[in-house]
C-alpha cells in the first residue's frame, strides 16, 4: 500500500525571485521545477513589488534525504534559470532585495525535523554557490551560530532602499567586504546579487494595506507593531510603498501559535486609528502548513491518476 503523503512529508521550500512583470521568465522558472518532476504548490506574483515566490514540497516514504534529489535539482535549476534570465541591474521594485534570487527558505513539514531541513538546505546552498557562482549567506538552523535572517539582512543593508527612500532600483551595491559569504565567490556580480538561504520552523507572512503615501509614517507603524518595537511577540514588520499613494506593513509571523494574521490586523488598526489613518484588509502571501500539505497531497493524487 502506498503510504499516506501526509505521513511522509519532509520539507517545504520557498524561493523568492526579483521579477514579476515578465510572465515568460516567471513561467520558465516554474518549468525548471516541473522538468524535475517537482510540483509547484503555490506561486505568488506581486507585480508592484516585482517579486514572485514559489512554494515546493518534498516527501519521502523512507524519511531519507536521498528521496529529495528531484527537489535539490529543481531548486538548483530554478536558480540557474532565474540568474540566466534576470539582470538585477535592471530590476525595480519597492520591496527590499539583495539578489535576483533574493531568498530561499526551508521549513520542516509533518513529523520531519528542523535538522533534516537544515541538512537539505546546506547541501543545496553548497551546490548553488559552487555551480552558479553566487555568494550565499546561510541563516537559522543552517548557520553554525544560528544567525537570524533579520540580522544578516541588516548587516548587508537590506533595509535601506537605494533610491529616494522608498524604491529599489538596479544594483544595490552591497558591501560584503566585512561579512564573508558561507558559500560561493567572495565578490558580488552586480547582475546577480547574492542569496540568503536558511532553515527555520514555519514562518507565516502577511501584508496589511495602509491608506497613506507617507512612507516614513508607515515605517513607524511597522516598527510599533513589531516585537522589536515593543508590539506583538514573534512579529517582524517593515513598511513598504505598494502602489502609488498606498503602502503596506509587510510582516513575518515567526510563531503562528502565538500570533496569527488576525491579531496583526487588530493591532495595526488600533495604532492607525490613533493616527487617523485607514487600513485595508490583511492578506496572507502564502498558505498555512496544513493547507500546503493538503494541496500537495491533492497534486500528487492527480499526477498519479494521470499516469494510470
Ligand atoms: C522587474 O524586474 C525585472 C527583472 O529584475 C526587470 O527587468 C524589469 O525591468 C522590472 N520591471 C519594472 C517595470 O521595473
Amino acid at each position: 500500500m502506498r503510504p499516506k503523503i501526509s505521513e511522509s512529508l519532509l520539507v517545504c521550500c520557498k524561493l523568492y525571485i526579483s521579477e514579476a512583470r515578465n510572465s515568460f521568465v516567471i513561467e520558465s522558472i516554474e518549468r525548471a521545477a516541473k522538468q524535475n518532476n517537482v510540483i509547484v504548490v503555490n506561486k505568488f506574483v506581486d507585480e508592484i513589488y516585482n517579486r514572485t515566490s514559489y512554494t515546493l514540497v518534498a516527501h519521502s516514504s523512507t524519511n531519507s534525504l536521498l528521496d529529495t534529489i528531484p527537489l535539490q535539482n529543481a531548486v538548483t535549476d530554478m536558480v540557474k534559470t532565474a540568474l540566466d534570465m534576470i539582470d538585477l541591474r535592471l530590476h525595480e521594485g519597492t520591496h527590499p532585495r539583495l539578489g535576483v534570487v533574493d531568498h530561499i527558505l526551508f521549513h520542516p513539514l509533518g513529523t520531519s525535523t528542523l535538522d533534516k531541513a537544515a541538512e537539505l538546505c546546506k547541501s543545496i546552498a553548497a551546490n548553488i554557490g559552487r555551480l552558479l557562482e553566487v555568494p550565499i549567506y546561510l541563516y537559522g538552523a543552517a548557520h553554525s551560530d544560528g544567525r537570524t535572517l533579520d540580522s544578516i539582512r541588516r548587516d548587508l543593508g537590506y533595509f535601506q532602499p537605494n533610491s529616494d527612500g522608498r524604491q529599489w532600483i538596479g544594483d544595490p551595491n552591497t558591501d560584503i567586504s566585512f561579512v564573508k559569504p558561507d558559500e560561493g565567490p567572495l565578490e558580488v556580480d552586480p547582475s546577480k546579487g547574492l542569496i540568503t538561504i536558511g532553515a527555520s520552523p514555519w514562518v507565516g507572512s502577511c501584508n496589511v494595506p495602509i491608506h497613506s503615501e507617507d512612507i516614513e509614517l508607515v515605517k513607524n507603524i511597522a516598527r510599533s507593531i513589531s516585537e522589536k518595537g515593543g508590539g506583538l511577540p514573534s512579529v517582524q514588520a517593515i513598511g513598504v510603498e505598494h502602489a502609488k499613494g498606498s503602502c503596506e506593513v509587510a510582516c513575518y509571523l515567526l510563531d503562528l501559535d502565538r500570533v496569527r494574521a488576525g491579531q496583526v490586523q487588530t493591532e495595526v488598526e488600533r495604532v492607525c486609528s490613533e493616527l487617523g489613518v485607514t487600513v485595508g484588509k490583511v492578506y496572507l502571501t502564502d498558505f498555512l502548513p496544513e493547507e500546503i500539505t493538503n494541496l500537495y497531497a491533492k497534486a500528487i493524487e492527480s499526477c498519479f491518476a494521470e499516469r494510470i
